[in-house]
């Protein structure tokens, strides 16, 4: 019976946050935390939707979706689309969907691609699919996009648009991929940049800058403890934070997003020097290039007490730490030196733990976008 696994990974902004938004560049990785989407074909004439992460747990009548689907855009695989307003009105119906509601949101998106990408007219095989993540929804780590690309890939497979061969994707079907992936993103967040769904999509590090092609960059693999705050915050309501002090204080503030970029440029130098360097020496910079960072984001506006909190319990344990991605709460990570002894890293890991924060220990730069043969689903 048809059975076939896809996952993709989350993303971190390792430098660069708020000062992309002024056209500087930023400096995003994926992240060895998982989205893992699992199809199979079902028995009969149910067709199930399953994401027990976030409580999702749909069965629809096959003859439902066929009819639901004849009455929305006729869809083309090869040809990523945005869902015209009759389309999307017509899914949020059929879904009774709330206002920026991430289950409704997650949902509509499963019915929009799988309409465009294995057609909305005739037949459709009832199936199963069920969605395993690693990633906290919402706290900035790309958990939407790492489920907008591996959704993307398992319907892109199903439909014979790429390969059903491991390891194998070409470019052009990663292209495919990460474009029909963009039009999820953009049903879930509006106007969306695009890094993170090319990060999931790619893997690896990326050097984005707002309206240029991404780049690929090379760079060491490092080992992160990625640490949640559970503080909920506002990616907009950030923006538009930094955007008034920058408005204050033009003076202040704008050799500020300056001096960010110079930081993205010598923390990506030092990254793809490791090769021709001192590791130490490497990793030194590193951690002064997080140092200098996170202050410059506090003079931004984007702080927040949780995260100087967790900066402070690394820096009590020799590790140096940031935020990532917007700030005001959400998610922090931690370089972690490969001469950490595992010991010095289990304490910090305790102590972040029991301040009542959430961590993993990973690492970043992984693969992007992955056909397995066959893999247990993540938790
Ligand atoms: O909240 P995140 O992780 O999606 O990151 C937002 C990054 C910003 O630079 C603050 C905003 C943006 O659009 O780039």
């Amino acid at each position: 019976m048809l059975s076939f696994t896809v996952s993709a990974p989350g993303k971190i902004i390792l430098h660069g946050e708020h000062a992309v938004v002024y056209g500087k560049p930023a400096l995003a990785t994926s992240l060895n935390l998982r989205t893992t989407i699992h199809l199979s074909g079902n028995d009969g004439s149910i067709f199930i939707l399953c994401l027990p992460s976030i409580d999702i747990n749909k069965a629809w009548e096959v003859t439902d979706l066929e009819l639901l689907y004849s009455t929305i855009q006729e869809g083309n695989g090869s040809i990523p689309s945005s869902p015209d307003t009759a389309t999307l009105s017509r899914l949020r119906q059929f879904t009774d969907a709330e206002d920026g509601n991430a289950k409704d949101l997650a949902i509509i998106v499963f019915l929009y691609l799988h309409s465009q990408i294995i057609g909305s007219r005739g037949s459709l095989a009832a199936l199963r699919v069920v969605v395993g993540s690693d990633l906290p929804v919402g706290a900035g780590l790309g958990s939407s996009a790492a489920y907008s690309v591996s959704l993307a890939a398992v319907l892109l497979v199903l439909a014979g648009q790429i390969r059903q061969i491991p390891n194998s994707w070409t470019r052009e079907e990663l292209g495919l991929v990460n474009s029909w992936a963009f039009e999820a993103e953009r049903i879930i967040h509006g106007n969306p940049s695009g890094v993170d769904n090319a990060v999931s999509t790619y893997g690896g590090l990326i050097l984005y800058r707002k309206g240029e092609a991404l780049k690929p960059a090379r760079g060491n693999s490092l080992q992160v403890v990625i640490v949640n705050s559970h503080v909920p915050r506002s990616t907009k309501r950030l923006v538009e934070k930094v955007k008034e002090r920058l408005d204050k204080y033009p003076e202040i503030i704008r050799p500020m997003l300056e001096s960010m970029e110079a930081l993205v440029v010598k923390a990506l130098d030092t990254m793809q020097g490791f090769e021709n360097s001192d590791a130490n020496v490497c990793y030194d910079i590193l951690e002064e290039l997080i140092d200098i960072n996170q202050s410059q984001l506090n003079v931004l506006g984007v702080g927040h007490l949780s995260l100087e909190h967790i900066c402070l319990l690394c820096q009590q344990n020799d590790f140096h730490c940031k935020l990532t991605g917007a700030g005001g709460g959400g998610c922090a990570f931690v370089l972690i030196r490969p001469d950490a002894s595992k010991e010095k890293v289990k304490t910090l890991i305790k102590s972040i733990e029991e301040a009542g924060y959430m961590s993993w220990l990973t690492s970043i730069g992984g693969s992007g976008v992955t056909l397995h043969e066959s893999m247990p689903l993540s938790s």
